[in-house]
Formats: structure tokens, C-alpha cells, sequence
């Protein structure tokens, strides 16, 4: 088809705020040189390198062959609703009435759909940087404006009482808490979750939405624990977000749940109502046995992320041009560069020296990383260890090199 006199539509003015983040460009030239067969070395994946769990593929074969293959309840079959709840008494201490829960297309559409319900035009959203790079366009397209708490590498990157005091303004309307984090691997300790839930508790019209879709993938002793369990004078303001896509290696299901107050999940679940109805009644069914099924296969998954984190540790310890706070979970490092690219010319004087050295070290070195402006933290770089051990070697090691060059 022709491109030329193709009527343009008046894109709405709240669309200007919603740019596509870099990695999208980056995402594509990796896929590019990859179709011309040249290797790239790629940090890239926000998602898991296995496959779902083969039980939970029957489970959805099952289910299709017995017809189920019609539109569920809005908020989610039955069996997924007992599912979702039963998971939050096992392993959260968390209890939630039905009409506390709701099943969605991913996290992500929870986290969208509580936005989309609750902001007024202006309303402010707390996001601890560096923060999920889709949060600040979920944020605006709900109408509402991110307000940012920079963390310090210091601190795990981890919000402090007073960092989160301080950034508490007459219109922050949500308080954003993800742990473990995207893209720092942070785990917030019961302890830190107590302290930031006492100054939660100070402002009582405050929302919190904690995004626990990486709960499972943590590599320290005790298990994330979720704030509506440390703090439950807060619960009856707390939605959690949660989903299959991290933990049972279920991106493209696209499936995720959230649990909260009845009156907030019933003005979701009417938004989700005139948008997508409800989830996929096959994804349901294969979530169903996610989540009620053995959790071998999630142990095994976490066991090579865990061998995967120290190998980033090992790699990067006590080298001069990278720093980086040991992620705690999830499958991400932020490295730290930005004393190397301030050293070199040709990166400091650019506008975003972060995103120029991440397209120069995949178009020199065929290595592929997220720059971490995209996150909110200028001057470093994420990279997924969602990736196998040579890879992390080989591009680890290329990265050093050309920091070391600047
Ligand atoms: C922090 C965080 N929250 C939520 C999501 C959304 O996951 P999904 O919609 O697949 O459940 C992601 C995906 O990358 C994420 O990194």
C-alpha cells in the first residue's frame, strides 16, 4: 500500500507524553543484525530464557479440548479466583475475600487498569528510581503525572523513610513499590518495609501499589515478603500486582492478578469490562495449574538465575569502571558506568551519554545492553541475566574491555 496522502488522525494530546523507550530502537537493530546472521552478545530480554513448564502447557491443552474456550467471568474464572487467593494464604500470609481479586492480560494491565481508575488530571504518582521503564507512560497515559525519589547505589538502590518523606507532595496520589525491582534486582527486607510502611501510615489518603511480579526470583535466604503482610494497618490501601509471566516463564500467556480493596477492584474490573473482558479462558487454565502444580520447575529456573547473579558478581568485582549493588532478586544488574563515560569525549558531550555508548558497544562490539536513562538513572546500564553462562562470560567481559578503552 501506497504511503503517500494516507489521512493522518489527530493523535490526543496526552499521547505526547508517551514516548517508546529506547530499548525498543536497540531491541530492533539486535533483531536486525541477528536476520543478517551477525551475533550479538544480548542483555536485552526483560523475560525469561525458558520455556513454560511442560504441565502447565497440557494443562492448557486439556483444557481447550474440553471446551474451554469461551469468555470467563471479567475478573477471572472461578477456578483462577480460588487459585489467585489461595496463593496469597500459602505463600503470603495474605487473605482476600473473591471480590479482593482479579485476573488480567499481565501485571502490567493491573498496574494500568488501578491507574486508569483512580488519577485525576495532575494526580501525582511516586516512582522510586531507578524505576520500571514503563511506569512513567502507564502513569500519563492514566492522566496522571510521575513524580520521581531517586535512590542511591549506596542503599541498593533501596527508597529510604526520608528519601520517601521528602518526596510525598499534596498530589501524590500512588506510592509505587516494586520489589524485588526492575532494573536493580533490589529486595526490600521486612525491616526497610516496616520503616517505609511508618511513613506510609502518616498519610492516610495515599494509594500503594506493590508490584511483586518478581517475587519469586530472589537469591537471599528469606523470601521477598509482601507489605501488606509487614504493615496491615496499610492493607486496605495496598494493591499488589502479580502475575505467571516472571516466575512460571509465562510472557506470552499473558496473564496476572491483583489483589486489594473490593471498591478499587470492582472500578477495574468495570474498566476491564469495556476493554478486554476477560483474560484468555486457555492462559487461565494453564495459570490454574501454574499455580496449584509442583514448583520444581520454578526451583530449578531460580537455581540457574541464582549461579547466573554470582557469575555477574564475579565478573564485575572490584573492577574500576563498573559498580554495582548485588541484586538481590529478579534477573537484572544495574552497572554503574558513568566515571567511564565521563572520562571519554565522546560520550560525556552527548545528550543521553548512556543510550550513545549502549548503541556504539552493540554497533563496535555486538553487545547489547538497556541504557539505564531509560529507568531514570542516568549513566548506567541494565543487563539481563535471563541469558546462558557463555554469553554472560564473553559479553561481560567484552563490556569491561571497552569501558577500560574510554
Ligand atoms: C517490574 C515489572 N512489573 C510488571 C511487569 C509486567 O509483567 P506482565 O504484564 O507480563 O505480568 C514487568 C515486565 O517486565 C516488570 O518488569
Amino acid at each position: 500500500m501506497s504511503t503517500t496522502n494516507v489521512y493522518a488522525p489527530r493523535i490526543a494530546a496526552r499521547m505526547a507524553n508517551i514516548k517508546v523507550s529506547s530499548i525498543y530502537a536497540l531491541l530492533a537493530r539486535v533483531l536486525d543484525l541477528q536476520a543478517k546472521g551477525i551475533h550479538v552478545d544480548s542483555f536485552t530480554a526483560g523475560e525469561p530464557d525458558f520455556d513454560t513448564p511442560p504441565h502447565v502447557i497440557e494443562a492448557a491443552h486439556r483444557a481447550m479440548l474440553a471446551g474451554d474456550t469461551h469468555y470467563t467471568p471479567v475478573r477471572g474464572s472461578l477456578a483462577m479466583r480460588e487459585a489467585v487467593r489461595e496463593k496469597f494464604r500459602r505463600e503470603n500470609g495474605l487473605s482476600f475475600e473473591d471480590d479482593q481479586v482479579m485476573v488480567a492480560s499481565g501485571s502490567k494491565q493491573i498496574i494500568s487498569h488501578a491507574l486508569s481508575v483512580t488519577l485525576e488530571p495532575g494526580d501525582e504518582v511516586l516512582l522510586a528510581a531507578p524505576y520500571w521503564a514503563a511506569y512513567p507512560g502507564m502513569v500519563y497515559a492514566a492522566g496522571g503525572i510521575p513524580a520521581i525519589a531517586m535512590t542511591r547505589r549506596e542503599n541498593g538502590y533501596k527508597l529510604t523513610p526520608n528519601e520517601l518523606r521528602s518526596a510525598i507532595g499534596p498530589r501524590t496520589r500512588w506510592v509505587m513499590l516494586n520489589t524485588p525491582s526492575n532494573p536493580t534486582g533490589a529486595v526490600y527486607t521486612e525491616v526497610e518495609l516496616r520503616e517505609l510502611g511508618a511513613v506510609l501510615s502518616e498519610y492516610p489518603a495515599l494509594l500503594i501499589l506493590s508490584d511483586e511480579v518478581y517475587e519469586k526470583l530472589s537469591y537471599t535466604p528469606e523470601r521477598p515478603v509482601s507489605l501488606a503482610k509487614v504493615c496491615p494497618e496499610l492493607a486496605g490501601r495496598i494493591l499488589i500486582a502479580n502475575g505467571l509471566s516472571k516466575a512460571f516463564a509465562m510472557t506470552g500467556w499473558r496473564l496476572g492478578f491483583g489483589a486489594g480493596p473490593s471498591a478499587l477492584i470492582t472500578a477495574m474490573a468495570d474498566l476491564q469490562a469495556q476493554t478486554t473482558l476477560s483474560p484468555s479462558s486457555i492462559s487461565q487454565a494453564a495459570a490454574v495449574a501454574a499455580l496449584n502444580g509442583p514448583s520444581d520447575a520454578v526451583k530449578h529456573m531460580v537455581n540457574v538465575y541464582h549461579k547466573r547473579r554470582d557469575l555477574v558478581m564475579s565478573l564485575t568485582a572490584n573492577n574500576p569502571h563498573v559498580k554495582v549493588a548485588k541484586p538481590d532478586g529478579a534477573f537484572y544488574a544495574l552497572l554503574d558506568v558513568s566515571q567511564s563515560l565521563m572520562r571519554s569525549a565522546r560520550f560525556r558531550d552527548s545528550e543521553r551519554p548512556d543510550v550513545a555508548f549502549a548503541g556504539w558497544l552493540l554497533e563496535q562490539h555486538r553487545v547489547a545492553v538497556v541504557p539505564g536513562s531509560d529507568f531514570g538513572a542516568n549513566g548506567t546500564l541494565r543487563i539481563a541475566f535471563a541469558t546462558d553462562e557463555l554469553t554472560i562470560e564473553r559479553g561481560i567481559g567484552t563490556l569491561l574491555e571497552s569501558l577500560s578503552q574510554l
